[in-house]
């Protein structure tokens, strides 16, 4: 990253903590890197679906426990990615605010993945005002929302990570 990145960063990030600020500086350098931009300073994302100043690119973020990704396309209307460690573990309990008994049968932590990245790729539609993960059913390589298709997924586990993304 370049030397004074830590200046890009907004007070209010920085007001949480060193973490976050390398998870958001981390995220963005990324972003930059995706959309070929020189530097990641003016990186303003609007509705989390599009870049402000460059609103050809459809992109989207993820962190967790000190890793950053970042997702970027020309093509599609809006975008999710959502990266976890393929070692993390669940209650069985916390299936509740994500499973449905439509999802097709597969591992709890890839299921979870998916329909974050899903959720970050629906949700800037506005389909519904209060977007849950619950609303989405993971079927095949499709999202459904309300019975019909939304969007489409894929995840991958690699290198001790899930990366999922999903795209409308
Ligand atoms: C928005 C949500 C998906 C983000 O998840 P997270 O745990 O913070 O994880 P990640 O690090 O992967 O993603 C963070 C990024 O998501 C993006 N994001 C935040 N809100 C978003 C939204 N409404 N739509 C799209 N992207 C969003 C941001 O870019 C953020 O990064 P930033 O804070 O550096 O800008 C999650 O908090 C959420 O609201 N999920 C749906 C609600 C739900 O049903 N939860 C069920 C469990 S209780």
């Amino acid at each position: 990253m370049p030397e004074n990145w830590v200046d890009s960063v907004p007070d209010a990030i920085k007001a949480i903590g060193e973490k976050r600020v390398r998870e958001y500086a981390a995220s963005r350098h990324a972003l930059a890197l995706a959309c070929e931009l020189d530097s990641f300073e003016k990186l303003e994302i609007e509705n989390h679906q599009y870049l402000k100043h460059h609103p050809e690119y459809a992109v989207s973020l993820s962190h967790t426990r000190g890793i950053s990704a970042a997702i970027a396309s020309k093509e599609l209307k809006s975008i999710g990615i959502d990266l976890e460690h393929a070692n993390r573990k669940f209650k069985p309990e916390v299936s509740k605010f994500f499973l449905t008994d439509q999802d097709d049968k597969m591992d709890l932590l890839v299921l979870w993945s998916a329909k974050e990245a899903a959720f970050k790729a629906i949700a800037p539609l506005g389909l519904k005002e209060t977007l849950v993960l619950k609303d989405l059913v993971l079927k095949g390589d499709s999202v459904l929302f309300q019975g019909k298709v939304v969007s489409k997924w894929n995840s991958q586990t690699h290198d001790g990570l899930i990366t999922s993304v999903a795209w409308v």
